[in-house]
């Protein structure tokens, strides 16, 4: 496995999505850098990449000392300053474009000239995201997805401002890292989401509608569609929250009834139940 053309590679934000990232980017090899805001979540950003790294060693796929290789590629800190020598940084923050922004900022403040600025981002436009830095060329999107670790698809999105060369740089290290990455336009939901959250509110407003129970809508798509995850597990894994923020990004765009949020999903949000990270969502976990 190798980084390509990059070396050093930055992950700002650690929790899921972003402890995942960076576990996979240590397992290719590469020297990372992980930011969290504060101490905190840096702690916290810590025990997401020993807990799944552990886990790997306790399933026999891992040795510890592989581990701890791993582990010891990734330095972790709270200041952007760290990030000065990386070639490429993959932001992985929350969904709020204001957010992100801030982070861009910075990034282009302390990042190198010719370093790739990259956001994970599932929901939001990455040109809204490029065009607050000086280096609208070298940013892209790259979203992974759930568990990052294990699922292979990389979308790698390039807006009318990124140059060809950081959008080819990046689907090779992609490449390297031994996932598959395809290369999209910035449109909502890119190809994944757009096809997927379709089928999941589809899912969401059967189960309103009565049409039938969760259990056995999960039941039907799980044994009869093939798929490892009926839909309402699948919600639950992906997290409430990000699945509203992503149909109401691609309704926005497509004004297709498909994407208009299922109530039940908008209600359960505000209720706080997102999910497996919150112990329930359409289902609870203990
Ligand atoms: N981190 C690291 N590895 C993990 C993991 C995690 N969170 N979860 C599972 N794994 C690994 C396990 O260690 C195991 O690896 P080995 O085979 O090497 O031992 C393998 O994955 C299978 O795990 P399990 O046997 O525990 O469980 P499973 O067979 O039920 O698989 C699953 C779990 C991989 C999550 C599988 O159910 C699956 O593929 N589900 C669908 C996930 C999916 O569709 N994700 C995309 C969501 S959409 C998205 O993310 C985009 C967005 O923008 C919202």
């Amino acid at each position: 496995m190798s980084g390509g053309s990059f070396s050093r590679v930055g992950v700002v934000g650690l929790g899921t999505m972003g402890a995942g990232i960076a576990e996979v980017l240590a397992r290719g090899g590469l020297a990372v850098v992980g930011i969290e805001i504060n101490q905190d979540a840096l702690d916290r950003g810590r025990g997401n990449l020993e807990g799944s790294t552990g886990r790997a060693v306790k399933r026999g796929k891992l040795t510890e000392e592989a581990q701890r290789e791993i582990l010891d590629r990734i330095t972790l800190s709270t200041d952007f300053a760290d990030l000065a020598e990386c070639d490429l940084v993959i932001e992985a923050v929350p969904e709020r474009l204001e957010l992100k922004r801030r982070v861009f900022e910075q990034l282009d403040r302390v990042c190198r000239a010719d370093a790739v600025l990259a956001t994970n981002t599932s929901s939001l436009s990455v040109t809204d995201i490029a065009v607050t830095t000086n280096r609208p060329a070298k940013i892209v999107g790259v979203h992974f997805f759930n568990p990052a670790p294990v699922m292979r698809l990389v979308e790698i999105i390039g807006t009318v401002l990124t140059e060809d060369g950081a959008v080819a740089r990046v689907a090779d290290l992609v490449r390297g890292l031994g996932k598959t990455p395809v290369t999209i336009g910035d449109r909502a939901g890119f190809v994944a989401n757009r096809l997927l959250f379709g089928y999941l509110n589809q899912a969401a407003t059967m189960l309103e509608s009565g049409h039938a129970t969760r259990d056995d809508i999960d039941a039907a798509m799980k044994t009869g569609g093939g798929l490892p995850m009926g839909p309402f597990t699948l919600m639950d894994l992906i997290g409430l929250d990000t699945c509203l923020e992503v149909l109401e990004a691609i309704y926005q765009e497509s004004r297709d009834r498909r994407h208009a949020p299922a109530p039940v999903l908008r209600e359960l949000v505000t209720a706080g139940l997102l999910g497996r990270k919150t112990g329930r969502g359409f289902y609870s976990y203990d």
